[in-house]
């Protein structure tokens, strides 16, 4: 079956904003990625998955690595305009220097970072595979630079953009722990 964008099974999922930063044979570029994941601690790696005819995808295979910045809360025009055009058509980064977003120099990769992004991450291309309609790229974080000043920015497909909301949790009360102890109890495995 599909699960197509913007229907309601799509808008369930919430995710972060990952500006997917490359240098390859489309030169700098930048892209939205609301499918960004951390999917290891140790080592530390990422997943993108991204669409194969994107310039971001040519890049990625060529140079054999990727930026993953997670856009704060303040970047919403910057994941637009990155999630808009094509690096095969516009030379995005210059783009956005020019409204005043700023890059920089990555340490171990060739590509640009943003600055004032809640996390960049540097990352080594250490596989990829088409995924269904998407090539999904898994990076190991050769740097990682966190920036906790502002909130990250949160995605819900198909909805908008959005503040990460109040906490919220259950009942932790004794009573209702002590229930939750002895059910468990009861249902344990021998
Ligand atoms: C909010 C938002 C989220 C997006 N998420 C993804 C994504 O996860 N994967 C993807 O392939 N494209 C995604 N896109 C679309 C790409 O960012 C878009 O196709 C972009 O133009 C690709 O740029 P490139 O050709 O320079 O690589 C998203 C766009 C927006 C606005």
């Amino acid at each position: 079956m599909e699960m197509k964008y913007g229907e309601a099974e799509s808008r369930q999922f919430v995710t972060n904003l990952g500006l997917v930063t490359s240098s390859g044979k489309w030169g700098h570029d930048i892209m939205t990625a609301e499918w960004t994941h951390h999917i290891s601690y140790s080592p530390a790696m990422v997943a993108v998955n991204v669409h194969d005819y994107d310039a971001t995808a040519d890049n990625i295979i060529e140079s054999g690595e990727f930026g993953v910045s997670l856009a704060s809360e303040s970047q919403t025009e910057l994941v637009d305009i990155a999630g808009h055009s094509s690096g095969k058509k516009t030379d995005k980064v210059a783009a956005l220097e020019e409204l005043g977003f700023r890059f920089y120099k990555a340490a171990r990769i060739g590509a640009y970072m943003v600055e004032g992004a809640v996390l960049n991450l540097e990352c080594r291309l250490v596989k990829y595979e088409k995924v269904g309609d998407h090539v999904m790229f898994i990076g190991e974080v050769l740097e990682a630079r966190a920036d906790e000043s502002e909130g990250p920015a949160v995605f819900r497909s198909g909805t908008g953009i959005y503040k990460v909301g109040d906490k919220i949790g259950h009942d932790k009360g004794p009573e209702r722990e002590k229930k939750v102890g002895d059910a468990l109890s009861r249902h344990a495995k021998p």
